[in-house]
């Protein structure tokens, strides 16, 4: 049932070019510009109208959330909240009937985000659910929502429903800029001639496995790890992280690579491995600058990059090439080489990638 792939997780990371087509089928033609998304075009007013949107969600889940942030503010100008579904449902949040809450969650079962939309709905607003598990708690408690349509994910780690996510949060975000007219209509197209690309893409990336395994060898035994981006690839840097967490148990941080000069810049030494996701987009010069920072410290500089950059190879001590895409639709791509990372280590390390201590796949506990 793993197909040949010694772990669930790996057949996982394998099926994302496949699971993204599914998550696009019969949604996205862009030859004619054209978006199908029944449950947006039903609440078509809502949507236009809507005041806010606010998501709620946990862990990878909640990254992807994030990445539907900067879609959703880009292309369709309606301000997006993105709230931990835990923190959200204790504290008194403020919700209006204009809002409308997402909620994101593959196996539409943790006990926290389910908590978070029903609150969100006694007080009047509208719940959307983008939720992979077909029939799951949250998908039944919405009034609306797209199913990713991943196919069932085993391995604890979540890797192919978190592109899943992001791909259907992107056609989102699409389908209400479209409807709101905020992007004009030749980059709207061209937007989604590239997430058709996606899967060919992915694909490529997947072909860097070797490579990563490599790579994986020479950091196993590293204590630490810390993982930059900016913009679209800062939710990416979060994900890195957190997959290394979870499965080979060493200590990582994601964090915006701006933000690092207040206070994470002071782990660096000749002994950190620091994982920059530095695609070519509006932030790239500044990301030079990040890992000039980097190396000025003597880190050891694991660069992801658009391939045929010039620039940060000569910086980074490895370099990882992706394909390019447009820079919203990056994420896609940036995060594959960052799930394989964190699975070769952890396999070369004999963890229980599967199935991690401490974890379980759905959290149906608070
Ligand atoms: C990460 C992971 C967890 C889940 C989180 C939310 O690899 O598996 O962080 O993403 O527990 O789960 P769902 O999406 O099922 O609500």
């Amino acid at each position: 049932e793993k197909g040949g792939y010694p772990h669930f997780m790996l057949k996982e990371i394998f099926e994302q070019s496949r699971s993204i087509m599914d998550s696009m089928r019969g949604r996205l033609v862009a030859e004619n510009t054209q978006l199908t998304m029944s449950s947006i075009r039903e609440y078509a007013t809502r949507f236009k109208n809507a005041d806010r949107i606010i998501i709620v969600a946990c862990g990878t889940s909640w990254h992807a959330g994030l990445v539907a942030e900067y879609m959703i503010e880009e292309f369709a100008r309606i301000p997006v909240e993105v709230e931990y579904a835990s923190e959200f449902r204790y504290r008194n949040p403020v919700i209006r009937e204009g809002d409308i809450v997402v909620a994101i969650s593959q196996s539409g079962e943790t006990a926290d985000t389910l908590a978070a939309l029903e609150l969100a709905k006694s007080k009047g607003a509208m719940i959307f659910g983008v939720c992979n598990v077909v029939g799951s708690s949250i998908a039944r408690a919405t009034d609306a929502g797209a199913y990713t349509h991943a196919g069932p994910e085993i391995g604890v780690a979540s890797t192919k429903a978190f592109t899943a996510q992001v791909t259907v949060l992107s056609l989102i975000a699409m389908m209400i800029a479209e409807m709101r007219g905020t992007m004009e209509l030749t980059a709207l197209r061209s937007l989604m001639l590239e997430m058709e690309k996606i899967p060919a893409k992915v694909e490529q990336a997947l072909q860097l496995d070797k490579e990563i395994q490599a790579i994986s060898e020479i950091f196993k035994d590293a204590t630490n790890f810390i993982y930059l981006g900016r913009g679209f690839n800062f939710p990416v840097a979060l994900e890195g992280a957190l997959k290394l967490k979870e499965i080979s148990y060493i200590h990582a941080e994601g964090y915006p690579a701006a933000e690092m000069k207040h206070g994470p810049i002071a782990l660096i030494d000749e002994n950190m491995p620091v994982v920059v996701i530095a695609t070519k987009d509006s932030s790239y010069e500044k990301i030079v600058s990040n890992v000039q920072e980097v190396r000025a410290r003597k880190g050891r500089v694991i660069a992801v990059v658009t391939e045929g950059d010039t620039v940060i190879p000569q910086m980074a001590e490895f370099v990882i090439e992706v394909p390019n895409t447009h820079e919203a639709l990056m994420p896609l791509i940036s995060v594959i080489p960052l799930q394989l990372l964190s699975y070769h280590i952890a396999v070369l390390r004999g963890c229980n990638v599967d199935q991690p201590r401490n974890l379980a796949k759905s959290v149906t506990v608070e």
